[in-house]
């Protein structure tokens, strides 16, 4: 059985990634859907043209991971596609936010991430292709949402070592480090009102984002960089010495 497998399906990046693998890769047998909002994953299984299996779950509880882990140990499928697009993000100062949503931000976009890619990585082969969603926070500590962009530095950094290590394999990662993208995550860090002015035009929409993804983990590329004006951003923080660009954060 040839399936991909999609976190954060619910809403945002990972419903727009469903939609769209559902029509490119329209022979795959199954997409196994993760999230914790059932409703919306099943408004999504009855919009997609390839059959969803429904994982309503929360992927910070390890007894949900050893139950996907059984679920793919008794099917046994070939995972041609994983994206990781489960994510949370609080921009608040560290002084200022709550344990609880810190330790949340840690849990999702790094401890789950890791561990899910273990319990999937025996299940990829030849071609598969691995996504993860970064951000383009993951090039530089931003003062005021310091978790959230240093967790996003842990999964650029993990999935680079991660390609590296799979090479010989055929199984490429590529890793998707948007600016600011129109989904409610947005909200959940103060609607678009938060973004500074100047950041605003750059908004991106959520389906070019992903289309660009997808193009570029099909071509085996490393980074998917969507936006001519974050590729600009991520070769200024390769140039310029970060204490340097933090005195303007
Ligand atoms: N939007 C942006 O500006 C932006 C920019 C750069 C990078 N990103 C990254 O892109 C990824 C997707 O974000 P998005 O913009 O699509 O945000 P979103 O619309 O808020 O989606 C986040 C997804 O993560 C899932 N999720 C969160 N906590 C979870 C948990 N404990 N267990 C299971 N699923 C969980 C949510 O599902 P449930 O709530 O149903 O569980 C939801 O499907 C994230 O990693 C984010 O950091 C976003």
């Amino acid at each position: 059985m040839k399936i991909a497998i999609v976190t954060g399906a619910s809403s945002g990046i990972g419903a727009s990634y469903v939609c769209q693998l559902a029509e490119k890769y329209s022979w795959l047998d199954e997409i196994w859907v993760i999230a914790r909002n059932e409703t919306a994953l099943w408004t999504l299984k009855r919009q997609c043209i390839v059959p969803l299996r429904v994982f309503a779950m929360d992927i910070t509880q390890t007894e949900n991971l050893l139950r996907l882990e059984e679920e793919l140990e008794k099917v046994k499928p070939y995972v041609k596609y994983f994206v990781n697009a489960a994510g949370c993000g609080i921009n608040k100062k560290i002084k200022e936010t709550d344990l609880m949503d810190c330790n949340r931000m840690l849990e999702v976009n790094c401890n789950a991430l890791t561990l899910l890619t273990k319990i999937v990585l025996p299940y990829c082969g030849k071609r598969s292709r691995i996504v993860m969603l970064a951000s383009a926070s993951a090039f530089l500590p931003q003062p005021g949402f310091a978790v959230y962009a240093a967790s996003k530095s842990y999964v650029l950094s993990f999935s680079r070592a991660l390609r590296r290590e799979l090479k010989k394999t055929g199984t490429t990662v590529t890793i998707v480090c948007p600016g600011p993208v129109d989904t409610p995550f947005l909200d959940t860090i103060g609607g678009k009102d938060s973004i500074p002015v100047i950041k605003r035009p750059f908004i991106m929409k959520t389906d070019k984002v992903v289309s660009v993804a997808i193009k570029d983990a099909a071509k085996g590329k490393e980074l998917s960089i969507p936006g001519i004006s974050m590729k600009c951003f991520f070769r200024i923080c390769k140039i310029v010495p970060h204490k340097v660009l933090l005195k303007f954060t």
